[in-house]
């Protein structure tokens, strides 16, 4: 499948399919339909990392003649991918509510089917590609339905290819940089015959101001965008652009009304937080003084993903240390436990520096709770390497691990790199790093048997309505009886039963810490 998808960023070249050509764009035609591409991806542009000043723009996303185009129509987002993901659909559903437009679940009721796509890695791509083949013989009885790909798969020059090569009914594609444009473009998808592509090589000005439609108790909070890393094997630094830091007022403000309206948690989100704030050029304030602003507004709990360990710095440990709504639970991806491995993905840290700030961390937060990310089979990872990733693992004793085999992406230094490594051979790694991160997990779990803690209860749980299910400060899953009037507040329980992925408990008492 990768010779594939590379094959197709050869053909990106439709020169001689142009029909014609303006300063808003060019139309070309395909295999009968015709494709307007306003600004396509050029993975050459999305390497660069230009000093052109970041605007702030306080912006209504949705013209005044737009507010009603949506009115009796009915849209559905299929999302892909991390928390980042997740966040752009809610503001990509709060465009279309401003429009007038209403959700549904239901594929075979929707005038607007979006896929909001991840690149990290193949299988990733697999699926919605095979969700667009699936989607094709809707699209043939509905020809009226609007058909989009966004996200992070637009951004790759190869995946546009092959969409216009082989996906001709797809209506808009569109990037992650131009998410605000969507009222636009879907009109224009939806008046126009023929296929709009509107993906930016450059990430643009932040946009605030955007509607978002969240959902539950827990909110997502963006506090950065793109990430300037480049770590050799990802994709990120390309579909995600250069890192460019929301400014402090902004998310002050908006962690402030979420809290006023209730939401007892909130996940600060980046591609790497920890550097968050490097790139302004009018004040010294970085993520740990952000901490300790949001460390005084009245949330109960307060996380981040994802953390880089290049940047984790004291000052940040000693903020976090401080507790009270900032928990104890950091999500630090080390990736492998071999300096030399760490080098050849460009990590920027070695084994030794990891260890030495995993030290640091828990002589600060003695009782915290570590989970990483963790990729097998690099190109060229021998067996001692991916022991000493074994090794590391062993040490640290993470609470738990995403764990994830090589995956080589078209267009990263990483890709490029000789791999003898055999597939089975990867497939066994990453069993035998699976049981071991289980492993530590039960251990984990168990020695919190008998004690007390705090959870959010958050619902009911999938295989059983007579139990809740909520979180622990630290992010573990609980499952204990109690009724429906709890979800949305805190509750105190005592561990009866930890598993390995989740804790049996029972309440301590009904009104303690029950917050309403
Ligand atoms: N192959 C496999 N895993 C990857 N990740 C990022 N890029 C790749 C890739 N090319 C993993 C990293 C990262 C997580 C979000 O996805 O572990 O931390
Ligand atoms: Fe990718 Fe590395 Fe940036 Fe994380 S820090 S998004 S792994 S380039």
């Amino acid at each position: 499948m990768a010779s594939e998808t590379k094959d197709y960023s050869r053909y990106f070249d439709f020169s001689d399919a142009v029909v014609s050509e303006d300063e808003r764009g060019k139309r070309i035609r395909i295999g009968g339909r015709e494709i307007f591409i306003m600004s396509e991806p050029n993975y050459r542009r999305e390497r660069q990392r230009g000093k052109e000043e970041v605007r702030v723009l306080y912006e209504e996303a949705v013209p005044e003649e737009l507010r009603s185009f949506g009115k009796g129509k009915k849209y559905l987002i299929q999302t892909y991918g991390c928390q980042m993901n997740e966040h752009d659909t809610e503001v990509m559903k709060g465009l279309f509510e401003q429009m007038g437009f209403e959700w549904t679940d239901e594929r075979r009721e929707a005038d607007v089917i979006l896929l909001n796509t991840c690149a990290v890695r193949e299988n990733a791509e697999d699926k919605v590609f095979g969700e667009l083949g699936h989607l094709k013989s809707l699209k043939l009885e509905k020809p009226e339905l609007v058909l989009g790909v966004c996200g992070c798969m637009s951004q790759e020059e190869s995946v546009v290819a092959r969409i216009l090569q082989k996906y001709a009914y797809v209506d808009l594609v569109f990037g992650t940089h131009n998410i605000h444009r969507l009222p636009v473009l879907l009109r224009d998808a939806y008046f126009g015959k023929e296929m709009v592509i509107e993906v930016w090589s450059k990430e643009g000005d932040i946009i605030e101001n955007l509607p978002k439609k969240r959902e539950g108790m827990r909110a997502w909070v963006n506090i950065m965008y793109g990430c300037d890393k480049f770590c050799t094997y990802c994709i990120v630094p390309y579909t995600r652009g250069k890192e460019r830091s929301r400014l402090p007022e902004d998310v002050i403000a908006e962690v402030r009304e979420l809290a006023r309206q209730g939401y007892r948690e909130i996940t600060l989100l980046g591609q790497n937080v920890n550097a968050y704030g490097k790139d302004f050029t009018d004040r010294d304030y970085r993520f740990a003084d952000l901490m300790a602003d949001l460390s005084k507004i009245d949330i109960p709990r307060i996380r981040f993903t994802t953390s880089h360990p290049r940047d984790f710095d004291d000052r940040l440990i000693e903020v976090l240390a401080r507790r009270g709504n900032l928990v104890e639970h950091i999500h630090l991806p080390v990736q492998s436990g071999s300096t030399e491995i760490l080098k050849r993905m460009g990590r920027k840290y070695t084994r030794e520096s990891y260890l030495e700030l995993v030290r640091k961390i828990k002589a600060a937060i003695p009782d915290v709770v570590l989970t990483t990310d963790i990729i097998v089979g690099f190109p060229g990872e021998t067996e001692e390497q991916f022991e000493e990733t074994l090794s590391l693992v062993r040490e640290v004793g993470f609470d738990s691990a995403f764990t994830f085999i090589y995956s080589p992406r078209a267009g990263t230094p990483a890709a490029e790199m000789e791999d003898n490594v055999p597939m089975d051979v990867k497939k066994e790694r990453l069993i035998r790093l699976n049981e071991l991160v289980a492993e530590l997990s039960k251990r984990a779990n168990e020695k919190l048997r008998g004690q007390v803690v705090e959870v959010l209860v958050e619902g009911r749980s999938k295989n059983n309505p007579n139990v809740l299910s909520g979180r622990t400060r630290t992010n573990k899953l609980v499952h204990f009886e109690g009724p429906a009037e709890w979800i949305g507040s805190f509750v105190h329980v005592r561990v009866t039963d930890p598993q390995t992925w989740y804790i049996k408990a029972e309440p301590v008492r009904q009104e303690t810490g029950a917050v309403s």
